[in-house]
């Protein structure tokens, strides 16, 4: 244990990101302002490999067409972006275009980037100039194979879906708080690119709250876990969430009703956390405030499951048997939990999403509720793909979809199971709209199994937390 912790504190000191030390001549106060705003863009979590070096890329993501790695945006002249100017690095942000003029595949979120103001890519700029440690690293070269590997059509397709957005500008007589959340959301935070399902050529369908009831109503499985609907739906989107939940939730990745996992994990440890209480409050408002969609159903309590599991009789479903053995002890028999520890799974909406894999994927693989600066506590789950047999997973992740007053859609079988713990497929079943995956399709590793965990040797000990 002891030699673990300093092994987590070597890659602490490895991976922290120095701040003042670097800055000479510019404004500390920018710089200061610029880091502000690398979190709200979440700029470390793609550009930093699985245990690299700060913003010195190399980050693997996986596309439909390809592998993409992320590049070194750190300050060093010939392997960063030490050469560019601020109108180059403006360009990037908001363009897509990088300094000799090709076009940047979207995995970098520049459509979102695009609304920033020229004073915060200012600050950033300054930021990443002055305020990171140049790092020779070079980039790797995309294993993407021609012709996709081309880059000019990309300019076709930013034209097409992208178009050139300009920097954000709330409607006139709109509440300055609700505007500020609105901007975070689909600016800097990119929200949409994990909550907002895609179109056939991989665009997100809505890009703002005017796309209609589509906009962050859910996406595709990204590296295997599912972002859930943001909207008003009760039952599948935050319908039941106060503004205050969705507020702490941000600000420590756990409330009573549930608790971050997966690809969240990363955004609440790296970026929201850090954000201030009145950025975080507005993006509550905000996503409170977008129109009502169409309800999918109201919750029921059913203390039929419930029974079951206290009774030992299980006959009728293979899969209470399995939750009995296995998952009632931390998440209770009638499937209540405990409060911001382990995450109730009745009345949860990323129980009863309309695509499964995300449960089937913690099931397997367990996952960690990160430690954050106000819940420095970190509380694991288990994986049980050594312990249950691909049926039995699959049974008890149906028995959660359809316990309690669950009313989650389709069934999940013992060969969806195999295909995502063998192939990282995952789960597809007709009926389910598990197509368009999307740049993020497989596998990317920002998001991905190792990294969901990385942020645990990213903190405690670590500044850049
Ligand atoms: C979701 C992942 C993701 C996030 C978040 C992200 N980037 Fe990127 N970025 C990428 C990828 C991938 C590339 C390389 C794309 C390519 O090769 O076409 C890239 C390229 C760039 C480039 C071009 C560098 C070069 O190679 O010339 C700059 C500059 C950049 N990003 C800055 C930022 C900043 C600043 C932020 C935060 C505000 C940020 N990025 C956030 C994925 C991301
Ligand atoms: C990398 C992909 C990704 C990005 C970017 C992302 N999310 Fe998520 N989000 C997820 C996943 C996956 C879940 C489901 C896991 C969970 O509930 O923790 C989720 C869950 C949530 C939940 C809880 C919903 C529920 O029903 O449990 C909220 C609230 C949320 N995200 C808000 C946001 C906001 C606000 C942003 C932008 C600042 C954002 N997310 C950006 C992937 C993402
Ligand atoms: C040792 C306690 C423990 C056991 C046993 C356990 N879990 Fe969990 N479970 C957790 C914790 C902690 C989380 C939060 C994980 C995270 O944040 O990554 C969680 C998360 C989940 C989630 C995601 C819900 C959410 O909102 O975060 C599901 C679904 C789930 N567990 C199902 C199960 C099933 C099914 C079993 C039995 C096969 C099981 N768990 C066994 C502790 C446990």
């Amino acid at each position: 244990m002891r030699n673990f912790s300093k092994f987590l504190a070597c890659l602490a000191i490895g991976a922290a990101m120095p701040v003042v030390a670097y800055a000479q001549s510019a404004d500390d106060s920018l710089i200061k302002r610029g880091e502000y705003v690398s979190r709200e863009g979440d700029c470390i979590a793609c550009h930093t490999a699985l245990h690299g070096k700060a913003y010195a890329g190399g980050l693997e993501i996986k596309s439909p067409i390809g592998v993409i790695y992320s590049t070194n945006i750190t300050p060093d002249s010939k392997y960063g972006i030490g050469n560019y100017t601020l109108a180059d690095f403006t360009r990037a942000l908001r363009d897509g275009v990088r300094k000799d003029g090709s076009t940047l595949y979207p995995a970098m979120p520049y459509a979102e980037f695009a609304l920033m103001p020229d004073e915060d890519i200012k600050a950033l700029y300054e930021y990443f100039m002055h305020g990171v440690q140049p790092e020779a690293v070079p980039n790797k070269p995309v294993g993407i194979s021609w012709p996709m590997s081309m880059r000019w059509p990309l300019s076709i397709w930013k034209a097409m879906f992208v178009g050139s957005p300009k920097p954000y500008q709330a409607a006139a007589g709109a509440d300055p708080v609700v505007a500020r959340g609105e901007y975070l959301v689909n600016g800097p935070g990119h929200c949409g690119e994990c909550h907002t399902p895609r179109g056939f050529a991989m665009q997100q369908k809505a890009l703002t709250a005017a796309g209609g009831p589509v906009y962050l109503s859910g996406g595709a499985p990204i590296d295997n876990w599912v972002a859930p609907s943001l909207r008003s739906d009760p039952i599948q989107g935050l319908g039941g969430w106060s503004e205050e939940d969705i507020f702490t939730f941000l600000k420590t990745g756990r409330i009573d009703r549930s608790a971050v996992f997966g690809g969240m994990a990363d955004v609440v440890a790296w970026s929201t956390q850090h954000l201030s209480d009145d950025d975080l409050r507005a993006i509550a408002k905000y996503l409170k405030s977008t129109a009502e969609v169409p309800v999918t159903g109201t919750y029921q309590y059913d203390s039929r499951a419930t029974q079951m599991v206290a009774s030992g009789q299980t006959t009728s479903d293979p899969g209470a048997a399995v939750y009995r053995a296995q998952c009632s002890i931390c998440h209770k028999d009638d499937g209540s939990g405990v409060a911001r520890m382990f995450p109730p799974l009745a009345n949860n909406p990323v129980v009863v999403t309309e695509n499964p894999t995300s449960l089937v994927n913690v099931i397997s693989f367990g996952g960690v509720l990160p430690a954050t600066n106000l819940a420095p506590s970190s509380v694991a789950m288990p994986g049980f793909v050594k312990t249950l047999s691909d049926q039995q997973i699959a049974d008890v992740t149906n028995f959660i979809r359809k316990g309690w007053g669950n009313h989650g859609v389709g069934t999940v079988s013992a060969s969806d199971v195999r295909k995502l713990r063998q192939t990282g497929a995952p789960v597809s079943t007709s009926g389910w709209n598990a197509t368009s995956a999307g740049w993020f399709a497989q596998l990317p590793q920002p998001y991905g199994h190792d990294w969901t965990f990385s942020p645990q040797t990213h903190s405690g000990v670590d500044e850049a937390q």
